[in-house]
């Protein structure tokens, strides 16, 4: 039941003013002393002549409020503060949970709307590391929330395949290759020789010729260049499938920036057509003065095409054939300037899709006391990370005998080490706001008190224990559908049945605001108001058989609300611990 709706409907009729207005002008006090749900009544002051004060206190005593789900009425200053009856809430907010299951948090809103995700997107050849992470897992996230509210998501990974650097790759690999290297570890041995290159072309000129050469010839699809470059792909793809898999994380298309190469001559002829293409000294660009942006680069004055023009096809290419409602591109904050030329570049074109690309940019992993075996370029690749972060909780586990049931297999208690060490890693990236820059550190991330994934998936587990041994003891949430949901009336289980009845409106936050942490903070208040609410009661042990049904509810209820939430975030759960 959507109580700000039936008390806008009442508050319609004493006021006069529309309930949809009404709606939108309620307020949630801040303190739970001041009510649920808080009326200002400035607007009527105008037009009643009288102060907003004196207008509260006028419909705080009106005898119109005296519907069941309603507590009290109070005027407080120029405010109408509404109490909702603790009771009526809880059966309410319980209720719906219990019969739509993970339903409850699904809407519509995104019915009939196309979404792109664009994310991931690594470069081939190249270590997938800890930024590229960021993206991935936002990414991931994103995707199943949009997913969740109705929308059509298309999942894109816009690879990086496309450059130079492919042209000394097969040089470099034609000189120094090693095809058993190439096949056991594809990105290491491609790493090796693309470093080797740079070191050897600062004394040999010819290398950097060579490297040229061979780009024209992949560009001009020479079929020896090009197999190799497919290889080095196939190779590199196979290698961040592993990654991927870890992580539960799939995509639609692996459309990357190659497949967009035969577009450009499409792009060209789409802004010389609007006259917007200029020459600067050879090179062909976009001015953008109106924009207060520097001039978009489009082709190089040798004739080439750059990462630019490469998006602006590729934003073409995804109206045309997908006509998005949003398109949005997950990737890093330093690429900001980029994508607001291309942005500004398709508006100036009449582009009206324009505006709905947009960057989603994230900001810089950091590491506090953690050493990682970095490699060239100082990077941290995501495998060492999550590798690391199984090893330590596998640890913890097996030195906590409160973490581990007795009868537990080495398979079960590897199986929750994986779950929880890469749930840990994932958590950690989507904790706080996405612009600022994370720090990963072992004691935060893997403390079972604190803001963590373990901490929810522990809370997780204590839930289904509970179920399970209530099951045991044939005590049945069922039995609590008749009244005994309206014996929840504690502040703490008031507290917990506010959050849940929340999670639904945190899923829309983070979805138009493109920020998972306005569900993962929810997600985490639950389980911690679950906690407070397990220490202050005695879920099994009531001797009130309705309370122990209701309560038991309340941890199903709990149940639904970390296991659908954590899923959203791309964390998986387990069953006991
Ligand atoms: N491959 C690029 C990188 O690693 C990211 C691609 C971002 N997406 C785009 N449409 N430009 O930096």
């Amino acid at each position: 039941m959507d109580y700000k709706v039936e008390i806008s409907a009442l508050l319609s009729k004493i006021t006069g003013l529309e309930s949809e207005e009404i709606a939108r002008l309620m307020e949630i006090p801040p303190q739970s002393d001041m009510g649920d749900y808080a009326f200002p009544c400035f607007i009527l002051s105008k037009q009643m002549r009288k102060s907003p004060v004196m207008i509260a206190a006028e419909i705080a005593s009106s005898s119109d409020f005296d519907a069941p789900y309603i507590d009290s009425v109070r005027s407080q200053g120029p405010y109408v503060n509404f109490f909702i009856d603790k009771g009526h809430y809880a059966k309410s907010v319980v209720s719906e949970i219990l019969q739509k299951g993970e339903q409850y948090v699904s809407s519509n809103i995104g019915i009939g709307k196309t979404v792109i995700v664009e994310f991931s997107s690594p470069n081939i050849a190249k270590p997938f590391h800890v930024g590229h992470a960021f993206t991935t897992v936002l990414g991931h996230s994103l995707s199943r929330i949009y997913d969740k509210l109705g929308y059509n998501v298309v999942r894109v990974n816009h690879l990086g395949d496309y450059g130079t650097q492919f042209g000394k790759l097969i040089t470099a690999y034609r000189l120094w290759g090693d095809e058993s290297a190439l096949e056991a570890s594809p990105i290491d041995e491609l790493l090796r020789i693309y470093v080797l290159f740079h070191e050897k072309e600062k004394d040999d000129p010819q290398l950097t010729q060579d490297a040229r050469d061979n780009f024209r010839r992949l560009e001009a699809g020479e079929p020896e260049e090009k197999a190799l470059w497919q290889r080095f792909r196939d190779l590199s793809l196979k290698a961040f499938a592993k990654v991927y898999d870890r992580m539960g994380v799939t995509f639609d298309s692996y459309k990357g920036e190659s497949d967009y190469s035969d577009r450009i001559p499409g792009v060209i002829s789409f802004l010389e057509e609007k006259d917007l293409l200029i020459d600067s000294d050879g090179a062909r660009v976009v001015m953008l003065d109106e924009y207060k942006l520097p001039p978009c680069l489009v082709v190089k004055s040798d004739g080439t095409t750059i990462y630019a023009s490469r998006d602006l096809a590729a934003a073409m290419f995804r109206h045309e054939h997908y006509n998005f409602y949003k398109n949005i591109y997950v990737v890093g904050l330093p690429q900001s300037l980029h994508f607001q030329q291309v942005f500004a570049v398709l508006d100036k074109a009449g582009a009206d899709y324009a505006k709905n690309c947009e960057h989603v940019g994230f900001g810089l992993v950091k590491f506090k006391n953690m050493k990682f075996s970095t490699r060239e370029g100082n990077i941290v690749v995501l495998e060492d990370l999550l590798n690391e972060s199984i090893a330590k909780t596998l640890d913890i586990i097996r030195s906590n005998a409160e973490l581990r049931q007795t009868d537990m297999s080495e398979d079960e208690i590897l199986d929750i080490a994986n779950k929880v060490g890469i749930g840990s890693v994932i958590y950690t990236y989507l904790k706080s706001g996405r612009e600022r820059d994370i720090v990963f550190s072992w004691e935060e991330m893997l403390d079972f008190e604190g803001d963590s994934a373990p901490y929810l998936i522990y809370t997780y587990a204590r839930t289904r224990s509970i179920l399970r041994k209530a099951m045991d003891q044939g005590i049945s949430s069922s039995n609590a559908f008749d009244d005994a949901l309206s014996l929840l009336k504690s502040d703490e289980e008031f507290a917990l049945l506010k959050l849940l009845s929340d999670l639904p409106d945190a899923i829309e936050k983070a979805a138009s605001s493109n920020e998972p942490f306005m569900l993962s903070r929810q997600v985490s208040r639950i389980a911690r108001a679950f906690n407070r609410f397990y220490n202050n009661s005695s879920i099994l042990r009531d001797s009130d058989d309705r309370l122990r049904s209701a309560r038991l509810a309340i941890c199903e209820a709990v149940c639904t609300a970390i296991k659908t939430g954590t899923y959203l975030l791309g964390i998986d759960v387990v069953e006991r611990m």
